[in-house]
């Protein structure tokens, strides 16, 4: 297992995945990217794991994408994470995500893919890919209109502006906002509740939820993600990451 994600079976049938490069707020660079892909699959094949709960050490979900894996842009550079979301996308195990910090690309779009999320009072989420020369991923642009309305999605896909937990819970990225430190307490009694109960029937239920929507998520992670890797070689992006690294 790589040292940026922890796994640890935190109650019976609970399993807790744990991004974990707090002195890059959790950016996700490959190796992150890997170990998450090999914690859901682990998770999945798992008899005994029955709820994965995701979320970030140091007091941070993720900030995203590593942008220094951005501005590398060459080959598969964001192969490793369109696996990932296919990985968590079709995941069939119910995954309940705790968010505390910051919370931005990826970190928020990876939301529309939990069944249960809780947000500490702190967190801020961000999607920045206009902001940064690029275009929607994670099926955000499927999924954000269907539970945040079209002018919401737009607002926070085009503009791509900070916002709150109270803002991130009318737009349906989380269930609930607690108190500041709170979340993983939240998610773990929400991901305790859901592994006392029968695991076909929760199986089943996460199956019925999803299937309306799978084969267009899939479309859409395929159609994004073309776009993407061509955004990630423009001008714009580029100028963009060079800017976040000369800080
Ligand atoms: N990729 C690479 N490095 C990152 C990073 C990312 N996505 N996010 C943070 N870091 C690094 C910072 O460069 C900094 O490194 P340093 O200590 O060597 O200077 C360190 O992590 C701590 O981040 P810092 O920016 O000092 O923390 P902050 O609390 O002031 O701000 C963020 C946190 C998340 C708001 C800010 O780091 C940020 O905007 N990051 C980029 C987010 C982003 O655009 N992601 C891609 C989305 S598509």
């Amino acid at each position: 297992m790589s040292a940026t994600v922890l796994t640890e079976i935190v109650a019976p049938g609970v399993i807790q995945i744990t991004m974990n490069r707090p002195e890059r707020k959790n950016a996700l660079d490959r190796a992150s990217y890997v170990g998450l892909i090999e914690a859901f699959a682990a998770a999945e094949a798992d008899p005994q794991s029955r709820v994965i709960v995701i979320t970030g050490a140091g007091g941070c979900f993720t900030s995203g994408n590593d942008i220094r894996d951005f501005a590398a842009a060459a080959g598969d550079g964001a192969r490793i994470a369109m696996d990932f979301l296919g990985a968590i996308s079709t995941a069939t195990k119910p995954i309940v995500a705790a968010v505390e910090g910051f919370a931005v690309g990826i970190g928020t779009t990876m939301l529309l893919h939990c069944d249960l999320a809780y947000a500490g009072a702190g967190a801020t989420f961000r999607m920045p890919f206009v902001t940064l020369g690029l275009s929607p991923e994670g099926a955000s642009s499927y999924l954000l209109p269907l539970v945040a309305g079209s002018k919401r999605a737009a607002e926070l896909l085009m503009l791509g502006e900070a916002f709150g937990p109270q803002a991130a819970q009318e737009a349906g990225l989380v269930n609930a906002v607690v108190a500041e430190g709170a979340a993983l307490d939240a998610a773990l009694a929400n991901a305790k509740a859901l592994a006392a109960l029968p695991p076909q029937s929760v199986a089943l239920t996460k199956l019925l939820l999803k299937r309306g929507q799978a084969a267009s998520v899939a479309e859409t992670l395929v159609v994004e993600a073309k776009h993407f890797g061509e955004r990630l070689r423009s001008d714009e992006a580029q100028a963009a990451f060079a800017a976040f690294l000369k800080r």
